[in-house]
C-alpha cells in the first residue's frame, strides 16, 4: 500500500521504508477516536474564528464540514497515517485552502491528548455508572436478606453467624471506594489540553478556555509541555478498572463458590449460568468466571501503560501513541463484567435454609460464648480456652449483635441507606 502524503512532508525527502511506515502508523490503534476528534477538531475551530485567525464564514464552513464527516469514520483510508491526519485530509479535500487551515496553531500533540481524554471522560462515565448499578443491587438483595442467617468467614472456615445482607453490603462497600477512585480519574481527566501546540503553544492569540468551554472541561492546561506529556489520567482510569475488577472478582469467587454442590448456598439464574457441550449436568458459573479473570487485563495496562512511561523525556515522544494499544480494552471489558455480574446478582436465588443451617453450627457460637464469660468476668484468653474446650456443647442460642457496621439486621438497613445515598448522587 502506498501510504497517503504525510502531514509532516515538506522537510523529509521521499517516503518512509515500509517496514518503518507499518511500524509506524497508527490508524489502526486510533480509529476509535474519530468522532472525539472531530470534536476536538470543533472547538478548535471555535477558537480560531474567535481569534480572528478565521474568517466567520470559513468558520461556520469547517464546523459544518466536520459534523457532518462525524458519522462517517468509514472516511478515513488505511493508508492514512493515523485518525488526525485522516480528518485533515478529508477536509482539505472537500473544502480545499479552508481545510489546509485547520491545523493553524495547533499540533498532533495537544490534539491526540484531548481526544483521548475525551473518550477516556466517556468511559470512565460509564464505567462509574456500571459500577454503581452493581451497588444498587447489593443494596436491594441485602434489604431482603436483612435477617437471613448465614454463615461467616475466615481462612475459608466457619468463624461466625452474620446475616447475608452483611456478606452483600460488604462487597458493596469495597464498589464504594472504587466509586470513588472513577471519580478521582475523572477529574484528573478534566483538563483540556488543547491549545498546548506541540510542547510550547504558539505565536498566536489563541484562547485555550474557548476550546475547553466548547468540549465541557472543567480547566485547562497549567503547563504546555506537561499537557502534551501528561498520560497520567489513563494510569488512574487503568488504576481504578483495576481496582474494581479485583473487588469484583472476589464476590465472583465467593459466587463460584457458593453454586457448587458442595456448598450449594447459592442457584445461578438461568439466564446466567451456561451448560457444556458434553456433560448434560453442568449449570457453569461463567460469566462469575470471567469476571474473575478480568482484572489480567486491567493490571496488564496499567502495568504496561506504566512501563511505557517510565523515563519518558518531556515533552510529547512517539512512545505515548501506545497509549491506546494498552487502555483499549480496560474500560469496556470493565463495564461488560459489572453489567454481566449485576444481572447475575439480581437473578441469584439463595438457599436459605442451607445457609441457616451451616449457620446453625454450634462451634458458630464459641466467640459469643467466650464472650459471655468475658462479661462475667473471666479473662477474655482464659474464656477463649475454656470455650475450646465445650465447643461440642454449645447450643444453638444466638446473641445479637448490635454494634454499628456489625451484621445485625438494623445495621444492614443502614448501610443500605448510606449505600442508595452514595450511588444515587
Ligand atoms: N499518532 C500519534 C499519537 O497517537 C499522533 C501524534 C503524532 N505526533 C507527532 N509529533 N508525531 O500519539
Amino acid at each position: 500500500m502506498t501510504p497517503n502524503k504525510p502531514l509532516w512532508s515538506g522537510r523529509i525527502e521521499g517516503g518512509l521504508a515500509p517496514e518503518a511506515w507499518e511500524f509506524l502508523h497508527s490508524l489502526p490503534h486510533d480509529r476509535f477516536l474519530w468522532p472525539y476528534d472531530i470534536d476536538g477538531t470543533v472547538a478548535h475551530v471555535k477558537a480560531l474564528t474567535s481569534a480572528a485567525l478565521l474568517s466567520k464564514t470559513e468558520g461556520t464552513k469547517l464546523t459544518r464540514e466536520l459534523r457532518a464527516m462525524k458519522d462517517h469514520p468509514e472516511l478515513v483510508d488505511d493508508a492514512d497515517e493515523d485518525v488526525h491526519s485522516a480528518i485533515e485530509r478529508v477536509l482539505t479535500e472537500r473544502l480545499g485552502d479552508v481545510g489546509a487551515k485547520v491545523h493553524t496553531g495547533r499540533s498532533r500533540n495537544d490534539q491526540v491528548a484531548t481526544a483521548m481524554r475525551l473518550w477516556t471522560k466517556e468511559q470512565l462515565t460509564a464505567a462509574r455508572t456500571a459500577v454503581a448499578s452493581l451497588v444498587s443491587v447489593l443494596a436491594d438483595r441485602a434489604t431482603e436478606h436483612a435477617d437471613t442467617l448465614a454463615p461467616g468467614y475466615t481462612h475459608m472456615q466457619r468463624a461466625q453467624p452474620i446475616a447475608l445482607g452483611h456478606w452483600l453490603c460488604a462487597h458493596a462497600w469495597s464498589f464504594v471506594r472504587d466509586i470513588e477512585r472513577f471519580d478521582l480519574a475523572l477529574a484528573n481527566t478534566d483538563v483540556s489540553p488543547l491549545g498546548a501546540g506541540a510542547l510550547a503553544t504558539s505565536t498566536f492569540d489563541i484562547d485555550p478556555q474557548v476550546a475547553a468551554a466548547e468540549l465541557g472541561f472543567v480547566r485547562t492546561f497549567d503547563n504546555s509541555m506537561d499537557a502534551v506529556s501528561d498520560r497520567d489520567f489513563l494510569v488512574d482510569g487503568s488504576d481504578a478498572c483495576t481496582m474494581a475488577l479485583t473487588h469484583l472478582s472476589r464476590l465472583a469467587e465467593e459466587i463460584v463458590l457458593w453454586s457448587t454442590t458442595e456448598f450449594a448456598f447459592v442457584v445461578l439464574p438461568d439466564a446466567y449460568a451456561t451448560g457444556s457441550s458434553m456433560m448434560p449436568q453442568k449449570r457453569n458459573p461463567d460469566v462469575a468466571e470471567v469476571a474473575r479473570g478480568a482484572p489480567g487485563i486491567a493490571l496488564g495496562a496499567l502495568t504496561g501503560l506504566v512501563t511505557t512511561l517510565k523515563g519518558l523525556p518531556l515533552a510529547y515522544d512517539r512512545d505515548l501513541q501506545l497509549d491506546k494499544q494498552h487502555v483499549r480494552d480496560v474500560f469496556g471489558t470493565t463495564i461488560g463484567a459489572f453489567r454481566a455480574m449485576a444481572g447475575l446478582v439480581a437473578g441469584l436465588t439463595f438457599d436459605t435454609e442451607r445457609l441457616a443451617s451451616a449457620a446453625s453450627d454450634p462451634s458458630l457460637l464459641a466467640t459469643d460464648e467466650a464472650e459471655r464469660l468475658v462479661r462475667e468476668g473471666v479473662p477474655f484468653r482464659k474464656a477463649h480456652e475454656q470455650v475450646a474446650g465445650r465447643i461440642d456443647e454449645l447450643q444453638a442460642a444466638g446473641r445479637p449483635r448490635n454494634m454499628p457496621g456489625g451484621p445485625s439486621a438494623k445495621s444492614i438497613r443502614a448501610q443500605v441507606r448510606r449505600l442508595r445515598k452514595i450511588v444515587q448522587t
